[in-house]
């Protein structure tokens, strides 16, 4: 698999397999053996998936070395200090069974009792002060952010020594965050895409469908085609082994210009992007 480079010159494999969802224990653990041995060197967690422990054991049963592969988790959002950053960092290292971590990210930028001006400023460069120094002291290869729109970067920018080299934000065909996409793209972060599926509602699009038929491949195939096409990192997740494997047949597709615009546009996706600043945690 080809690889990106971050900001700050680490490589990072173009795809990721996602794991929300993937319960702790056989199921998270299976799938993600699934996905290692399928191709899969890059593995996208959270603390708050409690799957941690489950895919830290996927990871070391592959047999695949470390350095050949790239680790991210997230922090939560009941982080809110420097104090509490590290130790969470700390316990999910603990739980992956991992002496470092090739990502590691904010999860959300305003978590809800901080919902208020200059709370979520301060936690933010506080907890964001504490992954810089474990980037630093070499535990973390690269750091970044996840659901930040651009008036939480432009906050987080204001005392950051390092420039996130991430931001995971929910995009698909269908889902295009304008705004964090120019503006991550002006600053030289990685965008990586969740729910690149749609959290499974592109599969009953008949516009997709079409695209897919066009081109002889599964609605999955194209729309991890779109995401590499933008320039997007997709993390698609599936416990189902066989979807697993084919979901990576994606790289061989070249969508024609006027596909990618049918795509980005399509419509149907409820729900479309979250508003970081009104979720319920
Ligand atoms: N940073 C954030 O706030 C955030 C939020 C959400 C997600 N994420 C990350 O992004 C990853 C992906 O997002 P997501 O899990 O929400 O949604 P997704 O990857 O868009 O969709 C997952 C759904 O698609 C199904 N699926 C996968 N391949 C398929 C195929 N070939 N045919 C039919 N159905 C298929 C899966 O079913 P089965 O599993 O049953 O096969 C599952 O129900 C997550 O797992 C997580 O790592 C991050």
């Amino acid at each position: 698999m080809k690889n990106y480079t971050l900001n700050n010159g680490v490589k990072i494999p173009v795809l990721g397999f996602g794991t929300w969802k993937a319960q702790d224990g056989e199921e998270a653990y299976q799938a993600v053996l699934a996905a290692l041995k399928a191709g899969y060197h890059h593995i996208d967690t959270a603390a708050i998936y409690k799957n941690e422990e489950s895919v830290g054991r996927a990871i070391k049963d592959s047999g695949i070395p470390r350095e050949e592969l790239f680790i991210t988790t997230k922090l939560w959002n009941s982080k809110h200090t420097y104090e509490e950053a590290m130790e969470a960092f700390d316990s999910s290292m603990e739980r992956l069974g991992l002496d470092y971590l090739d990502l590691y990210l904010i999860h959300w930028p305003n978590p809800k009792p901080l919902r208020e001006d200059g709370a979520w400023q301060k936690r933010n460069a506080e907890v964001w002060r504490a992954m810089e120094d474990l980037y630093q002291a070499a535990k973390i290869r690269a750091i970044g952010v996840s659901n930040f729109l651009p008036h939480h970067l432009v906050a987080l920018l204001e005392t950051a020594r390092i420039t996130p080299a991430v931001n995971q934000i929910r995009l698909a065909p269908g889902v295009y965050q304008t705004e964090a996409v120019d503006f991550c793209r002006a600053h030289d972060i990685l965008l990586e895409a969740w729910g690149p599926f749609g959290q499974g509602e592109l599969f009953q699009n008949s516009a997709v469908q079409a695209i897919a038929d066009k081109y002889g491949k599964t609605i999955a195939q194209i729309a991890l085609a779109w995401s590499l096409q933008e320039g997007f990192l997709p993390l698609p997740k599936s416990v189902t082994p066989s979807r697993i494997a084919s979901n990576l047949d994606c790289f061989d597709i070249e969508l024609s210009p006027a596909d990618l615009e049918i795509l980005k546009n399509i419509s149907g996706l409820e729900g479309g992007a979250p508003n970081p600043d009104g979720m319920d945690f």
